[in-house]
């Protein structure tokens, strides 16, 4: 086993996992859970350590911010993070602080869209953005992942197909993943250009999820949708994936694109409410001092990556993974196990808990979205469990 350094990603044991309280452990009393996207890890020191310092000093109150409503030093932070880590100048007057991610999708698509407004998704998708999408009565234009092997990431999406369909049926947004969920697709600086390109030719305002952008591995380096499209993109980020801190609800969004600025100037200052004091502060130690803890994790994770690889080699050669190229989560290809649109159901029933493929819109019909980020020997014993007989 190699040496697990100053952070110990290796020792995650399934009692503890399981007394976890979190959800995506306690809802699987009976199963080893891979399903929703938490790392098994505790959370970086530092952070731990900046919530315990809030805590002990005893003040819960109004943080004394700049804004009564917004602007915590986490955005600060952030705002330098993106000039040193993406080469992405930006300023802090065109951030807006969030709960979370998904939140942020939601504002821009009721203030910028109508009911029936089509937006392009790549599919398949991350669950609450068909559901963000679909729930508002917009509608999805996917844009469907194809394997290539031409390309380095294993996935390629046709968007001169995509350019002839808005011809026909224009659209209002592109929500864009990036890095994608479920694929760990990263779209290459040609992509970006000629989706900043499409962008301008269809009058497209894009919306870009970049909450996976530091799960990035080896050389395939984060670069913002923003750098190629600025006044057409709002880009949302979170420290809660790369730094484990999802219950922590806390995201920033920064608007390029004036349309939105002048959406949200129309309405009432309180009506998505403020950062929360622990999240702002979690996110701000994460970002300002978690580079190594960063480094770290995800050395671990790109191991794990192909741990995965040779495990399903050995125990599971039916199924046909890729392995990502950002983020932990493995999108499982398992059409030719013969087992229906929903895998899942049969895995479960062997003792591990997989995200259900088709949730991620019909391309995710006999799929399955595993987790791999957790320790080498819980995650051998998710692949050998898999494939045992019920
Ligand atoms: C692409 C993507 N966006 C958003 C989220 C959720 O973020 P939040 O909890 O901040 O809404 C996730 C969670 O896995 C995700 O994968």
């Amino acid at each position: 086993m190699p040496s697990p350094g100053p952070f110990d990603f290796h020792s995650v044991a399934l009692p503890w996992l399981h007394a976890k309280p979190g959800a995506k452990w306690h809802r699987t009393p009976d199963a080893i859970a891979a399903w929703v996207a938490d790392m098994d890890f505790a959370p970086p020191p530092v952070v731990v350590h900046a919530l315990q310092e809030v805590v002990a000093g005893g003040d819960l109150g109004y943080p004394d911010w700049r804004h009564v409503t917004g602007g915590s030093p986490a955005t600060d932070v952030f705002v330098e993070r993106c000039a040193r880590r993406y080469r992405w100048a930006i300023n802090e007057a065109d951030t807006l602080e969030l709960n979370d991610v998904v939140q942020g999708i939601q504002i821009v698509l009721h203030l910028c869209t109508q009911p029936g407004d089509g937006v392009v998704v790549h599919t398949p998708a991350y669950p609450p953005f068909l559901h963000s999408v679909e729930d508002s009565g917009r509608v999805v234009v996917p844009v469907p992942a194809q394997r290539s092997e031409a390309s380095s990431t294993g996935w390629a999406f046709d968007h001169d197909a995509l350019d002839a369909t808005l011809s026909q049926t224009p659209a209002k947004v592109l929500l864009l993943c990036h890095p994608h969920n479920p694929t760990g697709h990263v779209f290459s600086e040609h992509e970006l250009e000629s989706l900043a390109e499409l962008a301008e030719r269809h009058h497209l305002l894009i919306i870009s999820d970049e909450i996976h952008a530091d799960l990035a591995y080896g050389a395939a380096a984060h670069r913002p949708m923003a750098l190629h499209a600025p006044e057409r993109t709002v880009t949302i980020h979170a420290a809660s994936k790369a730094f484990n801190l999802a219950g922590m609800r806390y995201a920033i969004m920064h608007i390029g694109a004036e349309s939105v600025r002048s959406a949200l100037a129309t309405v009432p200052g309180h009506l998505f409410g403020a950062a929360n004091l622990m999240g702002a502060v979690a996110a701000e130690a994460a970002w300002r001092d978690g580079d190594e803890w960063l480094a770290a994790v995800v050395q671990h994770l790109d191991a794990q990556r192909t741990l995965l690889a040779s495990l399903l080699a050995e125990h599971l050669p039916a199924v046909r993974y890729s392995p990502p190229t950002a983020t932990y989560l493995a999108w499982l290809d398992c059409r030719a196990l013969g087992w229906g649109d929903d895998p899942s159901a049969r895995f479960l029933e062997r003792g591990v808990r997989l995200s259900e493929g088709p949730n991620f819109g019909v391309e995710g019909n006999g799929h399955a979205r595993l987790n791999f980020a957790t320790s080498p020997s819980v995650l051998r014993e998710i692949v050998e469990r898999m494939s045992r007989s019920a």
